[in-house]
């Protein structure tokens, strides 16, 4: 038996072996991606159901918006906006909405920031839809 033969042999079946195997963890990759734009996270996670003022809607707003609009930095940063307490943030809700979903024409917030979360549009919009309840 020649065994130049069976070692070059080898050696093609060895490359072929790689080229499958890149191939495949390309595959693999572009798998990944569709289930993430087939299932964005928020919809796992999100939680729609017990959307209340103290639990949900005061952490999105003191998470993103209160660098600006607290009380005490309003002034400064935040166009004498206050959104800290639960009458300025009902008072504002329509504006709230329009600036955080960046419709109509309402100036886009956070201000230089991103755009928040799908997921904390939605929860903002569901309390306002609930009638806005000061509930925990
Ligand atoms: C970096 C500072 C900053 C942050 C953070 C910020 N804002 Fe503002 N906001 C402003 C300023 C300044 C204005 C005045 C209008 C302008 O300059 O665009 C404003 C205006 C507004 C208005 C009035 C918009 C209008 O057109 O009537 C609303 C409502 C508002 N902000 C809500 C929010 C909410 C909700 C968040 C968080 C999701 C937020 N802002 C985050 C600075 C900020």
């Amino acid at each position: 038996m020649d065994t130049r033969i069976t070692r070059k042999h080898t050696k093609t079946v060895r490359s072929l072996l790689l080229i499958a195997v890149i191939v495949m963890a390309l595959f693999a990759s572009c798998y990944y991606d569709n289930e993430e734009a087939l299932y964005p996270s928020y919809s796992q996670t999100c939680d729609t159901s017990s959307v209340t003022y103290s639990g949900t809607i005061v952490s999105i707003i003191s998470g993103n918006c209160l660098s600006c609009h607290s009380n005490a930095n309003a002034a400064l940063y935040g166009n004498n906006i206050r959104l800290e307490d639960y009458a300025d943030v009902v008072a504002r809700a329509t504006a709230i909405e329009g600036s955080i979903k960046h419709t109509g024409s309402y100036s886009p917030m956070p201000k230089n920031g991103a755009k928040l979360k799908d997921c904390s549009i939605k929860q903002f919009d569901i309390w306002v839809r609930n009638g806005m309840p000061n509930n925990k």
